[in-house]
């Protein structure tokens, strides 16, 4: 058994370690996460940032690129539409091009076309009419031979964000149910 006076020290020391803890949170109050109604955006991201065929400045393939490239995030360029495309062989499909269209299939009027980057990545700052106005996804690769599309319209252009882990964004052989 402790003395008294030897359990006050131990109490004692234990709140002087514990306030000292406290002061370093302070000092150093962690970052905060993107989407934190709190989170401080540099307006000097806001800069335009669209895809295009061979570059390798995207990153983060597969991963929901809206969590970080918005309103309360640190990402260059706030996107409204981004994703990742795979081939039938779940490897990135680099000559892939998005369209988004009024219509399914092809149809209806063309609001915006992205070509997929050296990593599979479509992403752009242009403006889209979403969510106000849904739109029909249609994608195609390699002159046609490979196609996707959704079966519904979508009224967020956050592709990963559905299409996480193993529901990737696939093309298929055009005649496979891809048109
Ligand atoms: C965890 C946060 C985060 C995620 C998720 C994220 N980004 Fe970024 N992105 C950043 C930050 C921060 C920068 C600036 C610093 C850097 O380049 O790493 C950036 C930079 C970029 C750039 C370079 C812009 C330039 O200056 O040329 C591109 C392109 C890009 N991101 C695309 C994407 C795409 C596409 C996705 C999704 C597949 C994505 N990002 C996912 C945080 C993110
Ligand atoms: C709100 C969630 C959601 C968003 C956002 C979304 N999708 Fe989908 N997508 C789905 C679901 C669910 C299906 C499956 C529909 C079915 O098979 O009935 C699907 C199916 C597809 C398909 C056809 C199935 C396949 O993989 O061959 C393609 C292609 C596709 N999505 C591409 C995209 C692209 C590109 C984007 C971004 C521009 C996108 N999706 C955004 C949920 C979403």
């Amino acid at each position: 058994m402790l003395t008294h006076s030897a359990q006050r020290i131990l109490v004692l020391s234990t709140l002087v370690l514990a306030a000292a803890c406290d002061e370093d949170v302070d000092a150093e109050s962690p970052a905060l996460e993107p989407g934190d109604p709190d989170f401080e955006r540099d307006p000097a991201l806001d800069v335009e940032n669209v895809s295009a065929a061979d570059e390798t400045r995207s990153h983060n393939a597969g991963l929901n690129c809206m969590r970080c490239h918005q309103a309360l995030g640190p990402g260059v360029g706030q996107f409204t539409v981004a994703g990742t495309i795979y081939g039938p062989d779940g490897e990135p499909a680099s000559d892939a091009m998005l369209e988004l269209r009024t219509a399914p299939a092809g149809g209806g009027e063309l609001v915006a076309s992205v070509e997929a980057d050296a990593y599979g990545n479509v992403f752009s700052t242009e403006p889209l009419p979403l969510p106000e106005q849904p739109l029909f996804v249609r994608l195609e690769s390699s002159g046609g031979v490979l196609a996707a599309a959704m079966p519904f319209p979508i009224s967020s252009g956050a592709c990963n964000h559905c299409h996480a882990g193993g529901f990737k964004v696939r093309l298929q052989a055009a005649d496979d149910g891809g048109e």
